[in-house]
């Protein structure tokens, strides 16, 4: 795949669509029919949908947007992003220009490991169970491994049996088999239920109690990525804030989502703002991967902060964050949807750990923005800008119209509908 030559396109906002596109087409390489998949023009067709969900009676549409600047590990990327909020393709490559003076973004992965879990209820005698399923393991797992052999050749494969037993429970004790499971490229839920189901007689036979549910895990702990980020000194001044001020702010800011499950849930919303924009446009499920990052923002027993944001030795602000990234590269509508093959094809990934990777490093970006911008002028005031947009397109500017009306209604400082339609009026007449 191809990927970014460079990801810093300067002016890269003030072109107009096709402007874009060329320019994206020049610095990534993409084929004609990327380019017409990315503009909208051959996205995904009514046909196509109705081959992939029921009572399917069309298709719908969401903004496309680029964020710039990003380098992953050393590598520059393009990185595509579905979104309707204003401000969030923006935040993050602004963010990522920021962090790039620190040397971009430095991600981590663990093994695309996922867990599926098998439920046993009524067992006889749960030591013996145990017992008999840690003897057939090596048997258990080759059979796991013949669900899948396309995995099984590209060198993925069931990796381990996890044992639980859950005491006590509404109905009583419950035996629960984890399969471990290397998914490789793909996210993996339909290897990992098929593997479930049809491990499913052999672990009746002995354990000797009745299996139930056979589903993967959401809460895909296996299967980590992590980004990590440094502003150095002076990177974060702008206006009538040093760098230390912003700096400080932003930890305090953090804190208070290290401590509060109130304000954790939008510091973790921010996050996701930034990967569930990405896990859309490449057409990977992003409700998986919201259950998971959440699930994960409590596996202490407390929900709490995904990220961490503290003061380095040089004075420079240090940023990780951390979290479960069930994404693949092949498989479901990663390559079946136009917009979602072209990109992947923009971001140059090769592997699923690869876009894990970038996607943790855009959530990191995100959530710097959103903490940035709260811990100084507020969120409204660049939020306003994009919102009035909105406002104007919804009452009925088109064209020039809607810059006009927009900046309008964010000099007045009222950014409302009906004023807005007053606005277009005017400006129709005028
Ligand atoms: C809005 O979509 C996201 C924020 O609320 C995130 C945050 O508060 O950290 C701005």
């Amino acid at each position: 795949m191809p990927g970014a030559s460079s990801s810093r396109l300067p002016g890269f906002y003030d072109l107009d669509l096709d402007q874009r596109l060329e320019e994206l087409s020049r610095t990534a390489g993409l084929t004609p029919e990327s380019r017409q998949a990315l503009r909208g023009a051959a996205g995904l067709t009514a046909d196509q949908a109705a081959h992939m969900i029921e009572n399917a009676v069309g298709v719908f549409g969401l903004p496309l947007g680029v964020a710039v600047n990003f380098q992953v590990n050393g590598r520059d990327v393009l990185v595509p992003m579905a979104i309707e909020e204003p401000s969030v393709v923006a935040g993050a490559s602004f963010m990522a220009k920021l962090a790039r003076a620190g040397g971009g973004f430095v991600c981590r992965s663990s093994p695309p490991e996922m867990i599926a879990q098998i439920q046993v209820l009524d067992v006889p005698d749960m030591e013996r169970a145990c017992a008999r399923l840690n003897s057939a393991k090596a048997e258990i797992l080759k059979q796991a491994d013949n669900t899948d052999p396309v995995i099984a050749g590209l060198g993925g494969g069931a990796r381990d049996l996890e044992i639980r037993v859950l005491e006590d429970t509404p109905v009583g004790p419950m035996l629960i088999l984890h399969l471990i499971f290397d998914t490789r490229d793909a996210m993996g839920a339909n290897t990992l239920n098929t593997a479930a189901e049809r491990l499913s007689p052999e672990i009746e036979r002995l354990t000797g109690g009745r299996t139930h549910l056979r589903i993967l895990s959401n809460l895909a702990d296996r299967r980590l990525a992590s980004a990590t980020c440094r502003i150095p000194a002076n990177g974060l001044a702008f206006g009538d804030f040093s760098h230390e001020r912003v700096r400080d702010g932003i930890v305090e800011a953090w804190a208070f989502a290290a401590a509060d499950p109130y304000r954790a849930a939008t510091h973790n919303k921010g996050i996701m703002n930034g990967i569930d924009a990405v896990v859309v446009a490449t057409g990977n499920d992003w409700r998986a991967v919201e259950a998971g990052a959440h699930a994960y923002a409590a596996r202490g027993g407390r929900y709490t902060s995904l990220s961490r944001w503290s003061v380095g030795a040089q004075g420079e602000l240090i940023g990780e964050l951390e979290l479960p990234m069930a994404v693949g590269i092949v498989g479901g509508a990663t390559r079946v949807h136009p917009a979602a093959k072209a990109c992947l094809a923009l971001l140059g990934v090769s592997t699923s750990r690869e876009l894990a990777e970038v996607i943790t490093a855009v959530g990191l970006a995100q959530n710097l923005a959103a903490l940035r911008a709260l811990a100084t002028e507020g969120i409204q005031r660049g939020h306003m800008g994009l919102h009035a947009r909105q406002i104007a397109i919804a009452a009925g500017a088109e064209g020039d119209l809607i810059e006009r009306v927009a900046s309008q209604l964010v000099v007045e400082g009222a950014v409302r509908l009906d004023r807005a339609q007053e606005l277009v009026e005017q400006f129709r007449v005028g």
